[in-house]
């Protein structure tokens, strides 16, 4: 996460919720490990996808490493609205990862589906 980054102004019409109170069908781009980095963020919001998560990111991994953090998240200010997906075993350790984030983000999710350590 370099800090030439600056946080995303978190407008009302960027908000995920407020996506999904709009009555409009939401276009949602899901985590994909090694696919949904910025570059295919960038690709799928140009055809109109409404919300994007990254992928999956070890929040161990996240908080402990600041190389792990900028190879891990990329973010810029047309990549919005975005969610955060960690893996974590250790409440204490997503906490911080996202706080850590939310800056860059519009929501933190934890994925419950792919099995981890
Ligand atoms: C290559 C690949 C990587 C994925 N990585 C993640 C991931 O990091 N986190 C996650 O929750 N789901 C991951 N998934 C699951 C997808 O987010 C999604 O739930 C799944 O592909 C079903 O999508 P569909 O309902 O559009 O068919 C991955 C799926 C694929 C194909």
């Amino acid at each position: 996460m370099k800090s030439a980054y600056r946080p995303h102004s978190m407008s009302r019409k960027k908000d995920p919720i407020e996506l999904f109170h709009s009555g409009q069908l939401v276009k949602v781009c899901a985590p994909m490990v090694r696919y949904s980095k910025l570059a295919f963020r960038t690709l799928v919001r140009k055809y109109s996808c409404d919300l994007c998560y990254t992928p999956m990111i070890v929040a161990a991994d996240f908080v402990q490493s600041v190389k792990a953090r900028d190879s891990e998240f990329t973010t810029n200010q047309g990549d919005c609205p975005l969610i955060v997906q960690f893996a974590a075993n250790d409440a204490r350790l997503l906490s911080d990862a996202a706080r850590i984030v939310c800056p860059y983000a519009n929501g933190i999710d934890i994925n419950c589906g792919c099995p981890q350590r």
